[in-house]
């Protein structure tokens, strides 16, 4: 199945619960909006467009489980919905998007809350569909940047986990497989809740493409030994002067920088914030815990009354990238947003 769907058996947002692999797949659902906003805050569902399809979904859900009799009361409890869902996780700007889109379309067309709740259901669904289609084009895309032969560094998750399906990052690596391509990815652990150790080495493994996990800060000494030819990674916001995603992404980018070797962004328009300035962008900051501890016997890994830090995100600056992979084509400094958006 793809990362998250529509269940039309019993009315539910089911997706698979990432914190439980590579050890388990299991799939679960959200039946009401508190679940749902569990499931993203705790990374069950996590990555850019995953999460805005899930907020498309989530807000759809509302409207089905809401019993309002008129057209204000059904937006009401929709745009409750989508307020609660668009604080669990500030950065990637793409979870907004996919509650706005939805509401926005609810709110245009619908006459009555019957239709409404058709509406916002075709239109979250839609979404879905269109971020498989997007991210086939970023791979076709961002594929002819890859040589046979290449090894290709990555950081954190940017595949079909993080998507409806495909992958943006790793869309573009599994389109250079598809063309006939060698291709051997590196992916970096991505310390804390190590989503490239977990999840990128999963999906590739299934997928049998090459792929040999480093501990994050191998990436400098193997750039270094000229072992990695590229590095591709996601976006949860790109804005005109920096590409947000997973932190620890800035330190491969200066470290390319520093080797010579392109540094690539692959994301779809949706991931785009040509409005905001870095004032207005806010880096997630979570749990101590998730540091305090390792392991799934939750040993100390950080003496008890030590300060941490754990922020989700970092911030590269556009004169890092090498290049922006979207589905509207592939973008080379200077890097204009509305430039990618107009195509
Ligand atoms: O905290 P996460 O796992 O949601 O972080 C995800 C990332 O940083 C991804 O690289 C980004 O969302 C792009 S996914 C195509």
């Amino acid at each position: 199945m793809r990362t998250i769907e529509w269940d039309d058996s019993d009315s539910s947002v089911k997706m698979i619960d990432q914190t439980l692999l590579p050890s388990e797949l299991k799939i679960i659902k959200c039946k009401n909006i508190a679940e749902l906003c569990e499931a993203i805050q705790n990374l069950r569902i996590r990555g850019a467009p995953a999460l805005g399809v899930c907020g498309a979904f989530g807000v759809a859900l509302s409207a089905q489980l809401s019993s309002a009799s008129t057209v204000e009361g059904i937006i009401k409890d929709m745009k409750a919905a989508g307020d609660a869902i668009k604080k669990t996780r500030p950065t990637a700007i793409n979870l907004a998007w996919g509650v706005d889109r939805v509401l926005e379309v609810a709110e245009d067309e619908g006459m009555d809350p019957r239709l409404i709740q058709n509406i916002a259901l075709e239109v979250a669904k839609e979404i879905a569909d269109e971020d498989v289609a997007t991210n086939k084009k970023i791979g076709k895309n961002g594929a002819k940047l890859l040589r046979d032969g290449d090894v290709v560094l990555t950081h954190c998750n940017a595949g079909r986990l993080a998507c409806a399906d495909w992958g943006t990052a790793l869309g573009v690596i599994r389109s250079a497989v598809a063309d006939g391509k060698k291709i051997t990815v590196v992916a970096c652990e991505t310390r804390p809740l190590n989503q490239g150790s977990r999840l990128t080495a999963w999906e590739l493994h299934e997928d049998k493409i090459p792929v040999q996990v480093i501990p994050d800060s191998a990436a400098g000494f193997l750039m270094s030994e000229g072992v990695i030819n590229k590095v591709i990674v996601g976006a949860d916001r790109i804005t005109q002067e920096f590409v947000y995603n997973k932190i620890g992404t800035y330190t491969h980018s200066v470290l390319a920088k520093e080797h010579n070797i392109p540094f690539y962004v692959a994301a779809p328009i949706s991931t785009l914030d040509p409005e905001s300035w870095e004032e207005h962008v806010q880096i997630e900051r979570r749990s101590e815990d998730e540091i305090r501890y390792i392991g799934s016997n939750k040993d100390l890994n950080v003496p008890l009354g030590v300060p941490i830090l754990n922020l989700a995100f970092d911030k590269t600056p556009m004169e890092n990238v090498s290049a922006i992979i979207t589905e509207n084509g592939v973008f080379y400094p200077p890097i204009l947003l509305d430039e990618i958006i107009l195509g």
